[in-house]
Order: structure tokens, then sequence, then C-alpha cells
């Protein structure tokens, strides 16, 4: 079981648009897909019309259910009209995670136990867009970490400060998380993306996909439709990039014993 988590402490740079297309497309191309939504804004979730809220089960109660019974994680597992791919939602009340994890110690590892008791090809955990206890667990449960990054100048700011974050956990983890700085957004038309995309790539060299994800109208529409811009063929920019990129991102896959 292959896990990435999509992570950026900077909010609205294609995080969860990527987890959906990326994980759709693996799903299309026969694998077992389980996309994890941790984030209390539950876009992920909403993506898919799936509510964490239902009585079944999300994210929230790996946290506050029983830790003797982590394998029923299975039962909370939602279908999507996806073949092969699984949503398990995210709640609001994970908001309120923080506050009432803080003086618990064990919390960073909850969600990499739940996981352990599940048979999927790919996971997929999409992140909130800050350093909390559940982007802690998403980072110790992921055997990669993919950051995207919206290709303008705040944006890299802000990757600078998650970079920092990983930095720290993973003295805690005591190894290097292999991490792909995704840039997306990206508008050929303007000076800020050209260059930002140049910047990102001399500052952060091989940590930065060959492809990017152009900005496109079109994943918008994909969104309110339900379906995964990278099986959205009207997208006629965004659709091609994200099965390029998920080309390059399985091609340069860590090997066991590097991840
Ligand atoms: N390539 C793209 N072209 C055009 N719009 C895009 C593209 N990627 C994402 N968007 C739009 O940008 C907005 C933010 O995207 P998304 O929700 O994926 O970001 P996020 O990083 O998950 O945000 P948050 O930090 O709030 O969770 C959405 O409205 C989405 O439809
Ligand atoms: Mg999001």
């Amino acid at each position: 079981m292959r896990t990435w988590a999509i992570a950026n402490q900077k909010g609205g740079v294609g995080k969860t648009t990527t987890t959906v297309a990326l994980g759709g497309l693996l799903a299309s191309q026969g694998k077992r897909t389980l996309l994890v939504d941790t984030d209390p804004h539950a876009s992920l979730s909403g993506y898919f019309s799936v509510s964490g809220e239902d009585g079944l089960g999300s994210v929230y109660e790996l946290f506050t259910g029983d830790p003797r019974h982590p394998e029923s994680i299975k039962s909370m597992l939602r279908a999507t009209p996806y073949p092969r791919l699984w949503v398990l939602p995210a709640a609001p009340a994970l908001a309120t995670l923080d506050r009432q994890m803080s003086s618990r110690s064990g919390m960073g590892l909850v969600l990499r136990r739940a996981l352990t008791n599940l048979d999927f090809d790919h996971v997929l955990i999409d992140c909130p867009p800050m350093l909390g206890v559940l982007m802690i667990n998403a980072l110790a449960a992921c055997d990669r970490l993919l950051i995207p990054t919206q290709t303008e100048f705040l944006a890299l700011r802000g990757l600078e400060r998650m970079l920092q974050s990983l930095a720290m956990i993973e003295q805690s983890r005591r190894s290097r998380l292999p991490r792909l700085i995704i840039p997306t957004l990206y508008d050929m038309r303007t000076h800020a993306s050209r260059e930002s995309l140049q910047t990102l790539r001399e500052r952060y060299g091989e940590d930065v996909a060959d492809n990017f994800v152009p900005t496109d109208t079109q994943v918008r529409e994909a969104s309110v439709n339900g379906v995964p811009a990278s099986l959205w063929s009207a997208a006629r920019r965004a659709c091609p990039a994200y099965h390029l990129l998920l080309d390059e991102i399985l091609a340069t896959e860590p090997t066991e014993e590097t991840a």
C-alpha cells in the first residue's frame, strides 16, 4: 500500500483538486484507491457528496472512538460513483480536535495505525491548510508528501513555512520524508507565474515535479459535477496535465528501502 499526503499550509493552492484528480485517475487505471479527507471543511467529501455526519463515522471518530477497535475504519469507508475509488470523509467536528488532543499524548499515530487495517493499492490523504494534529497524523502516516504550490509569490512563502514545519516533524520521525512539490494554477500568460515557476526550480531543484498543473476554468466545472479534473475531458489543459503528473509521480516512487 502506497500512502501519499497532499499538504501545504497555504490555503487554496489545489490540494483537494489534486488529491481527487490523482485518486480518480489511479482508480480508473485499476488501482484500489482510498481518499482520506482530514480537512474540517470537508471539501473532498463534498466533492463526492459524501457527509461524515450521516452516522457511519468519519476521520473524527478515528480519534474519538474506542482505540481497541481500530478495525472499525472499514465500516466508515464510502463508495463513490467510480469503481475502486473510496472516501473516508471528514466532519466539521475535526476543527475541535487540536484543543481536545493537545493534552493527550500518542495522538500523532492514530491515522497511521487505523490505515494498517486496510488493504488498498493507494491511499491519498488530503490535509487542511494548517499545521495541527491532523497534518501531523497525515505526515506520520504517509510514505511520500506531495506539496501543491501555486505559482505566485505569496505561495512561495507559504511553501517555505510548510518545509520548515516538515523539517521539525522529520526530527521526531528521524528520517527524511520523500517529497514532491507540484506547481499548480500555472498561467503561462502571466509574468508572475513564469517567474515563480523558475524560482521554484532554482530553489528546490529535484524536489519540484517536471510537470505542472495549468490554470483551467474547467477544473471548477469538473468539481461542480463531482468529476475528478483528470477525468473531465473538457478540462483541455488540466486533464492531460494530471495524466502526465501521475505518470511522473509513479515513475519516481521511492523504493521501499528509501521510503
Ligand atoms: N488548475 C486549476 N485551474 C483552475 N482552478 C483551479 C485549479 N486547481 C484548483 N482550482 C480551484 O481553486 C480553488 C481551490 O482549489 P482547492 O480546493 O483544490 O485548493 P486547496 O489547497 O485544497 O484549498 P484549501 O486550503 O482551502 O483546502 C477551487 O475553487 C478549485 O476549483
Ligand atoms: Mg482543500
